[in-house]
């Protein structure tokens, strides 16, 4: 079990990965110290600020060695010679975003954590486990706060040392902290876009380990297996349908446009607006092929409704937690070049003609080269007002395919194009279809 945790400066990643690692019986493995420790060295050998290019000498050469204490700071040794309280004191606090930022000293550092990585069953903290060090975590998580709470973290930190520092320097120095390592050009802090977010923000630090470690040991209660329908559910299916279809046309006038855009083989995504429960039914209607929808969870929990929309080729995700067996559930749909359904929103909208796009839906089609063809749905958020059942028009549109951006953008850009050409594309299909709302 490989857990990755980032982070901003002062989110509580220190306490809350040892403290994982504790319970859950891994390693633990603290990356910032190792910065720590070079960032010492350097300044000793006189590199900072000017020849700070040579310290990647110094990080190859030197000897770290960690020794856990469950209970406190991690005790780091450079050779035989201790510096857990030195690496943390003022001066290597200020030079260590420097160092940190330089080429080799990280090409070194991230060779280092990665051997750890390959001996498995290891709690990570740093800024870039998760997008650089172990893209293959088992569980990511990306703890952030508030910049004045992670300040009054720090200030207490700093008092049961007995040390004072003002509210508002403490703000300054972790506010600067943040830009510079999110802004350099080398692994910047950046969530990884499979990672679970977590804002501890008012949480106890008891709540956060309880959530950290509830995605770590989240049973795979979903068998692949169930994915290779039986000849019965795809009889099931086009016979339900059979009858829906007409059904649905009769009573809510219901149209589609576009279907010609959902290709008629291989795999591929169809990423549609989400404004009510009866919105998988309505897409299922228009498109020309049988649509494996991913739907929350809680649908499972009643198991007859259960049954019923799994024989319709749908499979639970956990919303709000990194589902890892959805995921690779997804990504099996796909593989097998069938079609994907997702809700890129990730819950209905109301309010808004469309929520905020969740940025992790660019990875089906990324993963497996899979076009997307972004669909939106009118009407369907009018049949039932004031719990009054209403016939209102529903229409289906689908739009162009999107291609996944291909080798002409380097590897971390394209999720970010991938989430912009869908999110542009839906907006486009929703202007176009203004007058059939
Ligand atoms: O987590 P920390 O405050 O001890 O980290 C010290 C510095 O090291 C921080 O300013 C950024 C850098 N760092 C990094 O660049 N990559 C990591 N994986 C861990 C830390």
């Amino acid at each position: 079990m490989i857990i990755a945790i980032d982070g901003p400066a002062g989110s509580g990643k220190s306490t809350i990965a040892r403290e994982v690692a504790n319970r859950l019986g891994l390693r633990y493995l603290d990356t910032g110290a190792m910065y720590r420790a070079v960032t010492l060295l350097a300044i000793e050998a006189d590199l900072v600020p000017d020849r700070i290019a040579e310290a990647g000498d110094l990080a190859a050469k030197a000897q770290l060695r960690f020794v856990d204490r469950p209970d406190d700071l991690t005790r780091v040794f450079i050779g035989e010679r201790e510096v857990t309280d030195e690496i943390r004191g003022p001066v290597v606090s200020g030079h260590v975003s420097a160092v940190s930022a330089d080429a080799r000293v990280r090409a070194v550092l991230t060779e280092k954590q990665r051997q750890e990585v390959a001996r498995g069953d290891v709690v990570l903290e740093g800024r870039d486990m998760g997008t650089v060090v172990a893209p293959q975590a088992d569980v990511k998580v990306y703890l952030t706060a508030g910049v004045e709470e992670r300040a009054r973290r720090r200030q207490l930190q700093l008092e049961a040392k007995g040390m004072t520092q003002s509210l508002d320097e403490l703000v300054a120095d972790i506010t600067a902290r943040d830009a510079y390592d999110s802004g350099r050009e080398l692994a910047p802090l950046r969530r990884a876009d499979d990672a679970v977010e977590i804002d501890t923000t008012g949480m106890t630090i008891e709540e956060v380990i309880g959530a950290v470690c509830r995605l770590a040991a989240k049973p795979s209660t979903w068998p692949l297996s169930r994915l290779i329908r039986s000849p019965l559910d795809t009889w099931l299916y086009r016979t339900v349908y059979s009858i829906v279809r007409p059904a649905f046309r009769l009573f809510f006038r219901m149209k589609v446009y576009g279907v010609e855009n959902v290709p008629c083989t291989g795999a591929a995504v169809v990423a549609c607006n989400h404004r009510s429960n009866l919105d998988p039914f309505f897409l299922g209607c228009a498109c020309s092929r049988q649509v494996h929808f991913m739907a929350k969870a809680e649908l499972w929990s009643f198991k007859p409704l259960g049954w019923v929309v799994e024989r319709f080729g749908a499979f639970p995700v956990h919303r709000g937690e990194a589902d890892r067996q959805a995921v690779r559930q997804a990504l099996d749909v796909l593989a097998e070049g069938a079609v994907l359904g997702l809700f890129p929103e990730g819950r209905r909208h109301r309010e808004t003609e469309l929520g905020d796009i969740r940025p992790g839906v660019s990875l089906f089609s990324l993963r497996q080269g899979a076009v997307t063809v972004p669909a939106i749905v009118r009407g369907s958020d009018r049949i039932v007002r004031h719990r009054l059942l209403r016939f209102p028009q529903v229409t289906v549109t689908f739009g162009a395919p999107i291609e996944p951006p291909g080798a002409d953008l380097p590897r971390a850009d394209r999720s970010a194009e991938m989430t912009r050409r869908l999110v542009d594309a839906l907006h486009g299909l929703l202007a176009s279809t203004q007058d059939q709302a």
